[in-house]
């Protein structure tokens, strides 16, 4: 039996690239698994507490929970639409989980791991860790993400964390951690000394309550303990007793910025909680767009969706899993993309399928019988099946560039046989069984590399199975993979796979039309007179979420009205005395009923929009320019 997760995405952000690797590579595995004959079971959800999702719900003036329905929604929605096979969806603010966490704080505390003191030191909120000042860069900046921490001071419960440290240690000699190179990097880590947790926070609201038995409700539990148990809360054992056999999981998907939480924090909390460790803990490198690190702040996260719908959701699947070797970074290059699309996925894999198609109508009606291949191309078939045998070693170890690198050499042999021993001479030559044998050879390749590559293609590869009147099923893996069968086949005209790009499809032109305006004249701009004007009065408007309605003065105590939709980032009483910058020559518009005589400027920032003022005071009336 086989557990797997994703780690759960927080919901302050909506998802991107990176989480779509993550859930991606996951989704890969358990489709793997299942072919290969394993019970499988695949958890992905969202993590929706703490103090970061706390702060993004207030920035969007939404209360925390109705936020995290919100953004959980559209995580879901995407793996929907990506079709991620996902067993479980699992959401941190269940009612189920929350029990769970609390039953867990109970029985840590009950064993003597818990104890209450005082925190003081720094906290990260993006990262929602803790540090001393000594590991703090940039004077007060998160060794992590580089932003800036905050000095806490408050009452909390700590962990005993240190108590775990040889166990932690001993636990890594049976290699759980993948690559293996990481591990040294948690040795260290460890070897420096742990120091307890802090493992409840004070100072917010939106989070798990220590147990009530405690009689301390001002205490949250950290959001880090909180949301490592739900791989395990998810799993309800109380009521699902047979999910039993799912422990311990088998492998927790993770990046490489959240694999000392998972890798340290995780195997303590468990055998505190008497609960079995992870067989593996595999983390993934970063994703970078032109070699930056992606995110929402710099403006460069990439969005899978709109990657996904461009080139199609499968080749975007393939190239993520085949570019980078698992647990390094990898830069997204479009023109890579494009690359491997033309020349894999539809040199090698789609028009081998049309050139065996092809060829078995035109000589045999379709039929395509395997009793001759051993007799002419057993050679040929060998060295398939070894790149074949390395396929499936190299998924089983998680390295999923050099498994795919593998089954597209298997294809290569059959490919490179076909331009080698050139049927349509051997048919021309009298040697039809030989030429028919050798479309049986390449039929029994592409075969067997869809079944390997079913988990990574689910649908491109069921329709090779389709052609070919073959079904991709955990009995066939077993004949044609570990038993080395051959099959018989049926081919059928099919459409064409993966087709050819012929220039970049994502929406760079588009960037730019945006970017680049066209250019004006300076009389252009001459037509525009702009003025600094003072907010005399302001006041929202009644039915209307967005509208200020604006008393401003100009020069020489004039005074006009104007309507500005910035309801949702400023009170009209904070802007009473303010400076603004106004367009003045604007053509009076109505607005919801009001006149309106100009317009504010305001710069957009995100989804926010932030008035434009002046750096010092200045007449009213001022031009601008
Ligand atoms: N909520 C925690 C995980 C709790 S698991 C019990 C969290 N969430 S996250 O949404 O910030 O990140 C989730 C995953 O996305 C992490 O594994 C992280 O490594 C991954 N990625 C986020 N940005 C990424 C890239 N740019 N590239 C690749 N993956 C990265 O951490």
């Amino acid at each position: 039996m086989r557990y797997i997760t994703t780690p759960i995405y927080y919901v302050n952000d909506v998802p991107h690239l990176g989480h779509a690797y993550t859930t991606i590579i996951a989704d890969t595995l358990a489709r793997f698994y299942r072919l290969s004959g394993h019970k499988t079971l695949f958890l992905t959800g969202t993590d929706e507490h703490g103090q970061k999702i706390e702060q993004a719900a207030k920035n969007k003036n939404h209360s925390p929970k109705e936020y995290a329905d919100k953004i959980s929604l559209e995580f879901k929605k995407l793996w929907d639409e990506f079709e991620i096979s996902y067993d479980i969806y699992a959401r941190t603010t269940d009612e189920r989980h929350i029990k769970f966490v609390q039953q867990v704080f109970l029985t840590m505390w009950e064993k003597g791991d818990i104890y209450k003191g005082e925190y003081e030191g720094y906290y990260c909120v993006s990262c929602e860790s803790f540090f001393t000042q000594t590991q703090l860069t940039n004077g007060c900046g998160c060794p992590d993400c580089g932003k800036e921490t905050k000095l806490l001071k408050e009452e909390s419960y700590f962990f005993k964390l240190s108590k775990y440290e040889k166990d932690i240690l001993k636990w890594y000699e049976s290699d759980p951690i993948v690559p293996k190179n990481k591990k040294t990097e948690l040795i260290n880590f460890i070897e420096n000394g742990l120091k307890d947790l802090s493992i409840t926070r004070t100072s917010f609201e939106w989070g798990i309550k220590i147990p009530q038995n405690l009689n301390d409700d001002k205490h949250i539990i950290y959001v880090w303990l909180d949301a490592l148990f739900i791989y395990i809360s998810s799993l309800e054992l109380d009521k699902k007793s047979e999910n039993l056999g799912f422990l311990p999981a088998f492998v927790h998907l993770v990046g490489k910025d959240i694999l000392r939480f998972h890798a340290i924090y995780f195997p303590a909390f468990l055998m505190s909680a008497n609960l079995p460790l992870p067989k593996y803990i595999a983390a993934h490198g970063w994703w970078t767009k032109d070699g930056e690190k992606m995110s929402k702040s710099k403006g460069n996260a990439l969005h899978p969706k709109i990657i996904a719908d461009a080139y199609d959701l499968e080749a975007f699947r393939y190239f993520l899993l085949r570019e980078v070797p698992f647990g390094n970074d990898g830069d997204f290059n479009e023109a890579m993309l494009i690359s491997r699309i033309n020349a894999e996925l539809s040199n090698e894999f789609g028009n081998l399928l049309n050139r065996i198609v092809g060829m078995s109508l035109k000589y045999s009606n379709g039929s395509i019988l395997q009793d001759e291949v051993l007799n002419f191309y057993r050679a040929e078939l060998n060295e398939a099946n070894l790149h074949l045998q390395n396929a499936l070693e190299f998924i089983e170890n998680f390295q999923f560039n050099r498994y795919l690198e593998e089954l597209f050499k298997a294809l290569s042999v059959a490919n490179l046989s076909i331009s080698k021993y050139e049927p349509w001479n051997l048919i021309k030559n009298n040697e039809a069984s030989k030429a028919n044998a050798l479309v049986s050879l390449c039929a029994n390749i592409l075969a067997k590399v869809s079944i390997l590559l079913h988990p990574t293609l689910p649908k491109s590869t069921q329709k090779v199975a389709k052609a070919l009147n073959f079904e991709i099923t955990p009995q066939i893996y077993q004949k044609l993979i570990l038993q080395n069968s051959l099959l018989d086949f049926k081919a059928s005209a099919c459409e064409a796979l993966f087709p050819k790009i012929e220039k970049a499809l994502l929406s760079e032109e588009k960037k730019e039309e945006k970017i680049q305006m066209p250019k004006i004249k300076i009389d252009d701009f001459a037509k525009i007179e702009l003025k600094v004007a003072l907010v005399k009065e302001c006041e929202r408007i009644e039915g209307s979420e967005k509208l200020l309605k604006f008393i401003l003065e100009l020069e020489n105590g004039e005074t006009r009205q104007v309507l500005s939709g910035i309801a949702k980032f400023y009170k009209p009483e904070e802007l009473i005395g303010k400076q603004v910058c106004l367009i003045s020559n604007l053509k009076k518009a109505k607005i919801f009923g009001y006149e309106s005589d100009g317009m504010i400027l305001s710069a957009k920032s995100g989804d926010k929009l932030v008035l434009i003022s002046p750096r010092e005071l200045v007449e009213s009336g001022s031009l601008i320019g």
